[in-house]
């Protein structure tokens, strides 16, 4: 699997295609904290939400390619705060039925090593949810550290679950 999938820039892409598999991965997913649909109500907003993301300095997306088909992508979101540009939020996702195998890996080490060459982000944080250990797992081992734990910091009805702050210094 690992030799069939390639990382692309998502320059290269089509909008729809990225909100396309964006909304899956959520709709698939217990573990994310948005609504999609809630926070992207049309493909229009998604594209005017992501060309702005893009446009800040040092941000990116990329996307794993399988057979020709997006099956995953990491987002690198700089901080809009002039004295934050230099550090980033990290949020990705792979399309159910590919997970498991080694894509996610595969996106976080190009996004890593994307943003050490780009020499603009020098410091990546993400936010996990405590119980989602597979997420947990990938991130140590990509040499993210634990920094915070946010007891109580999602709600889904009248449970609360613990999020985990991360944090990786590329520089
Ligand atoms: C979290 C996610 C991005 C991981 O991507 P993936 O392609 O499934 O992960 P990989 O196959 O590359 O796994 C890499 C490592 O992560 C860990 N891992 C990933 N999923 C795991 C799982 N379900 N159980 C245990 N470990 C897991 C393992 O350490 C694995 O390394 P190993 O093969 O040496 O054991 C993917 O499961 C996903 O998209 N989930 C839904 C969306 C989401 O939750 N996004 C993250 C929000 S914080």
């Amino acid at each position: 699997m690992q030799n069939q999938v390639t990382i692309k820039d998502f320059n290269n892409f089509e909008v729809g295609e990225l909100y396309a598999i964006m909304r899956h991965i959520y709709l698939t997913s217990g573990f994310m904290s948005d609504d999609f649909d809630e926070k992207f109500p049309s493909i229009g907003f998604f594209k005017t939400y992501f060309s702005n993301l893009l446009k800040r300095n040092g941000s990116f997306i990329l996307i794993a390619i399988f057979d020709d088909k997006p099956v995953g992508y990491i987002v690198l979101e700089t901080n809009a705060a002039t004295r934050l540009q230099h550090t980033a939020w990290l949020n990705m996702g792979v399309v159910d039925i590919f997970r498991g195998k080694g894509i996610g890996q595969q996106l976080l080490d190009a996004a890593i090593n994307k943003a050490f060459n780009d020499r603009k982000i020098e410091i990546v944080y993400l936010m996990v949810r405590s119980d989602h250990f597979g997420a947990v797992r990938l991130y140590k081992k990509a040499g993210f550290d634990q920094i915070a734990l946010l007891e109580k910091d999602t709600k889904i009805g009248d449970e609360y679950f613990d999020g985990i702050l991360m944090r990786k210094f590329i520089k």
